[in-house]
């Protein structure tokens, strides 16, 4: 597997995601998207959309699943008036226990801080006392290992080992609620334990001003999520898009999230991208479409290459749901530093059409012309929600696709890449910079970039020029020699295998295409 410096710097060097503002010294949770970052995320959006919403139901869907229902989009608003926060629950209760260390006036996630004792293997009479400090480090509870947490500790361990003999350490729980315990917690950087406040709600949502003004009246908030932007459109979508139910309306837009403790490269960013979908139907099927929606959902990343060995949804246990949620399943993904999600689906039963109508004070029920029973014509539709992280998305293909092997005896990094997420489809060189080649390669770079994003390059020996689009996942290299100039045939050289074929240059668009499926 990829270690995370490794993408992490060929992400830099090949300008796929840099740091944000770098050179003002970069802002912690945010990240700018270079030439062949941006590239990919636009492959990733335009397959959702595709797949999701335009062609829903010519893609590879779940066996037996039904196909006749609508797919709509949409495009609301990242501000929206502040009541929608309120009614969604946001305002009261989009938190996060946050603590602070009062002493290197670092601020940590009170969930996510992993708190460890040191247990004596053998009881010794001068052994470690019960008052020995308790070690804190952040990380995401189950996807960070033991030895990363403890890393920060391991000088302050040692020397405790020396005095107090041979010891095990043990993760303790809810250390973090009790006072008692948090007086013995030592944080990373600390000199001493119990610099940590008592933990407090701290709410993501960013806040803002609309206007001139800066009072409690003009607040508003950036969106933490781009659902309820659909949810207060629903009435608007039903009444002008002929839409019946089961169906969906799906958005992609930017969501942002005052995140504690950002980490893990991309994987917690405080300003992401979303793509969501609000599935609507009645409320005796919801069952059905759950499980319609997590299937299709798993299965849209394994078609798109992600190793079905390192993916798994996971169903979650009654006590981890939300309230208001009957059910809620996350794919999760084998990330270099742990499994994680990529995307939870959830069954959201009627409760957001209610909450907005109630706070609203509109009508938001649905009429059913084709339900028999007169008096049940006129209902909130429940909601089966797949909410996927683009940002999370790029970084799974990523990490999945980053690849060293040996070609010949020389070591290769190569991104395998599917071709339709690849930030480059085609790169044309010419053998040799003369005899017309460069000017015969250059005609078809731009037929071809006519179609697909496509790259000239004309620098170097012709295996450096291989080397370099292999690093960025480029699928498909197209060489132009002498014998072009003769017969018009070119090389075609794939990226995976590097089996080269020699075909006529008229006939290269539409290989391409049919690979790149496009
Ligand atoms: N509307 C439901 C919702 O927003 P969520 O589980 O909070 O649910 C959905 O978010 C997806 O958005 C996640 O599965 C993840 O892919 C992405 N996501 C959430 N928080 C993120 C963050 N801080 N950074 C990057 N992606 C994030």
């Amino acid at each position: 597997m990829v270690s995370m410096d490794k993408l992490v710097s060929l992400c830099k060097r090949r300008g796929f995601i840099f740091q944000s503002s770098e050179i003002y010294g970069g802002l912690n949770g945010c990240w700018d998207y270079g030439p062949l970052g941006v590239e990919l995320k636009r492959n990733i959006k335009a397959a959702w959309w595709d797949d999701m919403i335009r062609h829903h139901d010519q893609t590879i869907a779940p066996s037996g699943a039904p196909s006749a229902f609508h797919m709509v989009g949409l495009d609301s608003a990242i501000v929206m008036n502040p009541e929608v926060w309120n009614a969604s629950g946001h305002i009261d209760g989009f938190n996060d226990p946050m603590v602070d260390c009062r002493e290197t006036k670092t601020r940590y996630r009170a969930d996510q801080l992993v708190v460890f004792r040191m247990v004596p293997e053998t009881p010794e009479p001068d052994g470690l006392k019960s008052e020995s400090p308790l070690f804190a480090s952040p990380g995401e509870t189950d996807i960070t290992s033991d030895e990363d947490l403890i890393a920060p500790h391991r000088k302050r361990i040692k020397s405790l080992t020396r005095q107090g003999g041979e010891h095990r350490l043990e993760r303790v729980s809810d250390a973090l609620l009790d006072d008692d315990l948090r007086a013995r917690v030592l944080v990373p950087g600390a000199g001493k334990p119990g610099t940590l406040t008592a933990p407090r709600a701290f709410n993501l949502m960013f806040k803002t001003y609309v206007g001139a003004l800066e009072d409690k009246s003009s607040a508003a908030y950036l969106r933490p999520e781009t659902a309820q932007g659909i949810f207060v459109n629903f009435k608007n979508v039903c009444d002008t898009a002929r839409v019946k139910i089961p169906f969906g309306i799906g958005q992609i837009g930017k969501a942002f999230r005052n995140e504690i403790n950002p980490r893990n490269f991309t994987f917690r960013s405080r300003e992401f991208e979303q793509m969501e979908i609000e599935f609507f139907c009645r409320a005796n099927d919801a069952a059905d479409w759950y499980r319609y929606w997590r299937e299709r959902r798993f299965q849209w990343y394994i078609n798109l290459g992600l190793s079905s060995d390192k993916l798994r949804l996971r169903e979650h246990d009654e006590n981890e749901l939300a309230h208001y949620a009957a059910a809620c399943a996350d794919v999760e993904y084998e990330f270099p530093f742990g499994t994680s999600e990529l995307e939870g689906i959830a069954n959201r039963t009627d409760y957001d059409l209610r909450q907005h109508a109630d706070y609203s004070g509109k009508d938001l029920r649905y009429f059913d012309d084709q339900e028999p029973e007169k008096d049940l014509r006129r209902y909130l539709p429940y909601v089966i929600e797949p909410s996927a992280g683009t940002d999370r998305a790029a970084l799974a293909f990523l990490c999945d696709a980053f690849n060293e092997d040996d070609i010949g005896g020389e070591l290769r990094t190569v991104l395998k890449i599917h071709p339709r997420l690849a930030p480059i489809k085609a790169a044309v060189f010419p053998l040799v910079k003369k005899d017309g080649m460069p000017e015969r390669a250059l005609t078809l770079f731009r037929e071809l970039r006519m179609q697909f994003n496509s790259y000239y390059d004309e620098k170097g020996a012709i295996g450096r020029r291989y080397r370099r689009q292999d690093e960025v996942g480029t699928p498909f290299c197209i060489t132009v020699d002498g014998d072009t100039l003769l017969d018009d045939t070119v090389t075609l050289r794939e990226r995976d295998s590097c089996e080269q074929t020699r075909l006529p240059a008229s006939e290269v668009n539409s290989f391409i295409r049919e690979r790149v499926g496009c």
